[in-house]
């Protein structure tokens, strides 16, 4: 059974999921019926009309009710239940293993538009996945699209250069995406298509659990944040950030930093920018320890 849910309600309800996941809550249920309680997944394909009701972990801390229920009267997409369902890599102690799952989950994606726009392949994200430092791009373009890496074209080598300035070396940290599929002509890419590929890119975050995300340019900023504001009132301070949706194998794993900064791209057509992006740079090293490397020239 198909059904679309409309893009305003998916948008409320994803909004709805954050917010209980901030209050540390992640499991959801569908009621069948009245005092029945069947899990989202095992039931999503079976009504058009869902009830969804929240359990807390700590049900004492939802007094007066021990436990909220959220009822959502529209038809079902299938979708929506990859934000609900628990993931296949819950539970996957070694980070490289659980991306390996959450890859495959993946699978050959048709979930949004841009796979029938051109694409060669997706660009899942690559590094060290246990690295503290992770960055996250806007989408790829046709070099990554050719060669299915991130960040592998001139805007890859820039940020080469950013990250060996900081002291360290690509291999060493993990980059990835907001959406894993080349937009033609390197469009930006829709609201809906970051909408429905992020949640990919949260379970690879809950995974690898960093210390610090760089989210480079606006769309990883907005998209990450879920915020609409300007580079300039997004730059220059860390977020405390936790993965939407998703719950890390690791309980001790309590979210992380995240900090903003200009996308390569920007500073190839504008270099003057460069000394604000070290400056971003310089307060991520400062978080993290790292000394900058020593000028070769
Ligand atoms: N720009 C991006 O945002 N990501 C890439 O992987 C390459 C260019």
């Amino acid at each position: 059974m198909s059904h679309t849910l409309d893009p305003e309600l998916r948008r409320a309800l994803a909004a709805r999921i954050r917010y209980y996941n901030e209050m540390g809550i992640y499991d959801f249920y569908r009621r069948e019926t009245p005092g029945e309680v069947a899990t989202v997944a095992a039931a999503a394909a079976a009504s058009d009309a869902v009830a969804v009701s929240i359990q807390s972990e700590s049900r004492e801390e939802m007094s007066p009710r021990k436990a909220a229920t959220v009822a959502v009267p529209v038809a079902v997409e299938d979708n929506i239940f990859e934000v609900l369902a628990p993931k296949p890599e819950q539970g996957v102690s070694d980070p490289g293993k659980a991306l390996k799952i959450i890859r495959e989950d993946l699978g050959d994606c048709t979930r949004c538009p841009l796979h029938k726009q051109g694409r060669k392949q997706i660009v899942f994200g690559v590094g060290n996945p246990t690295t503290d430092l992770m960055f996250v791009g806007e989408g790829p373009g046709a070099d990554e699209d050719q060669q299915g890496e991130p960040f592998v074209g001139r805007a890859g080598q820039l940020l080469n250069n950013m990250i060996k300035a900081m002291g360290i070396t690509r291999e060493q940290v993990y980059i990835a995406n907001i959406v894993k599929c080349r937009p033609p002509g390197n469009r930006t890419p829709e609201r809906e298509e970051c909408e429905t590929c992020s949640p990919f890119l949260m379970r690879q975050i809950a995974v690898i659990k960093p210390q610090v995300v760089v989210a480079l340019g606006a769309v990883a900023a907005k998209t990450l944040l879920a915020m609409n504001s300007s580079m300039a009132q997004l730059r220059g301070r860390f977020y405390d950030f936790k993965p939407t949706g998703v719950r890390s194998s690791d309980p001790n794993w309590d979210g992380c930093k995240l900090a903003v900064t200009y996308h390569p791209a920007f500073l190839l057509r504008d270099p003057r920018q460069k000394g604000e992006a070290w400056k971003d740079l310089q307060m991520v090293m400062k978080e993290l320890g790292l000394k900058a490397a020593k000028s070769t020239t």
